[in-house]
């Protein structure tokens, strides 16, 4: 094992195209921050957020491809600022509600007569519930990049009211999901409507403590470490949708990357090149970017191709394969393999970008899993023959 630990992030920064509207709050913030932990059993990501009057801290699942922020209304909302916006309202529109609420209950949060509604949906499970969308206040910490700031209310952010069901499968304590996908309710449009500040956004996962910065740079993410210098490439709509949707003929909230081939050092694989392409009619196929997986699925064909020159390439340096242990299906024997900078010295992971010298390196640190003290895992999955994108990566951990 390694004697000194070293910490391996990855950062994404990211810019979403829409339109939106804007109000404006007297004092205002550059760049607003929300802090971003992994949860340790499910490796979940969750931030907090502060929402309704009294303000409670929710604790959510930050979702990188979430359609819209949602809690559970069923249990414990109580807020004196919680407002159902009417049907065919411009907050109606705006959230793309294609349905108008009744609820044959006495009223209260996530009950109401004559509002737009919603489906939310979980991410993690694929299960959604109908639902209604809402207006409450939240209360955010703004930063100068370098420097957390003062908490700024947001009067009336849209959101999405769920039920204590859906729930199910999220980390404990997560009270719903916060959905930063490029949707115009997703909460970096709202935000950068709300301080009219740029259509930017920049995360940072990595086991421990991570965050995310909404709004222009610097963006500091630990003292000393400012990030300046990144490999870009264009981020891709995907037309159709691979995530539980029911308003059809919406693009997908979901954040897409260009690999144009995966090399594991020198080799390129065999890959049938239409699986990493976006089937512009389907949705299907393509490389998103997600948070909510907690390792890199490969579509079976790929996986195939993925893990057995991963082998081959391992053995060629005397790594020795070792029984798989679920849900991975090649683990290796630690003891021939050295620990560098970057983590075990084991074949490094190319994908190809946009162009030929726009590569993300994957090595050791983020490719391998610990699964005890002597065995690590390739620390991605086979996700069969229909999984959705062709590629799910992601950012930490394989
Ligand atoms: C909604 O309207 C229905 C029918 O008029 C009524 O029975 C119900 O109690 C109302 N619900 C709420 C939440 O006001
Ligand atoms: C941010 O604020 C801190 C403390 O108020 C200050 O020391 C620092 O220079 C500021 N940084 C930038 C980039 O404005
Ligand atoms: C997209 O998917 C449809 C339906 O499966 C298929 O007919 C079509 O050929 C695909 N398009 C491309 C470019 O692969």
């Amino acid at each position: 094992m390694a004697s000194s630990r070293i910490i391996i992030f990855s950062v994404l920064l990211l810019s979403i195209f829409s339109l939106s509207s804007s109000a404006q709050p007297s004092f205002r913030p550059k760049a607003l921050l929300l802090p971003v932990t992994k949860d340790p059993s499910t490796l979940q990501y969750t931030t907090v957020i502060n929402q309704r009057t009294p303000l409670v801290p929710a604790s959510v699942v930050f979702d990188l491809g979430g359609r819209e922020f949602w809690v559970d209304c069923d249990q414990g909302y109580v807020s004196t600022t919680y407002r159902s916006p009417r049907c065919n309202s411009a907050v109606c529109s705006r959230a793309g509600s294609i349905a108008c609420g009744t609820c044959f209950s006495p009223p209260r949060p996530g009950c109401s007569n004559n509002t737009c509604g919603a489906f939310p949906d979980n991410s993690i499970t694929g299960w959604a519930t109908s639902g209604e969308f809402a207006l409450d206040v939240v209360s955010i910490q703004s930063t100068n990049g370098s420097n957390p700031g003062r908490f700024v209310k947001i009067p009336n952010l849209i959101f999405s009211c769920g039920s204590t069901s859906l729930l199910k499968g999220l980390a404990k304590g997560a009270v719903g999901m916060a959905g930063m996908g490029r949707h115009n309710i997703g909460l970096p449009l709202q935000f950068a409507a709300a301080f009219s500040f740029n259509r930017k956004f920049a995360v940072c996962l990595t086991s421990g403590r991570g965050v995310a910065f909404f709004g222009n740079g610097p963006y500091v993410f630990l003292p000393g470490i400012q990030i300046s210098r990144l490999q870009k490439t264009p981020l891709l709509i995907n037309p159709g949708t691979t995530v539980f949707e029911f308003s059809k003929g919406e693009k997908s909230p979901e954040y897409f990357i260009g690999v144009t081939a995966i090399k594991i050092v020198e080799k390129t694989l065999p890959i049938d090149p239409t699986l990493l392409k976006i089937n512009a009619s389907t949705g299907i196929g393509g490389t998103k970017i997600s948070s909510v997986n907690p390792y890199t699925v490969l579509e079976s064909s790929i996986y195939k191709a993925f893990t057995s020159e991963f082998i081959r390439q391992a053995a060629a340096r005397s790594i020795k394969r070792v029984a798989s242990v679920k849900p991975f299906g090649a683990c290796f024997s630690t003891k021939n393999v050295g620990v560098t900078r970057l983590g075990y010295a084991v074949p490094e992971i190319q994908l190809v970008l946009h162009s030929k010298d726009v590569v993300w390196r994957i090595f050791g640190a983020n490719s391998m899993v610990s699964v005890s003290d002597d065995v690590i895992c390739l620390g991605f999955v086979d996700g069969g023959v229909n999984p959705g994108a062709s590629v799910v990566r992601v950012p930490v951990g394989g």
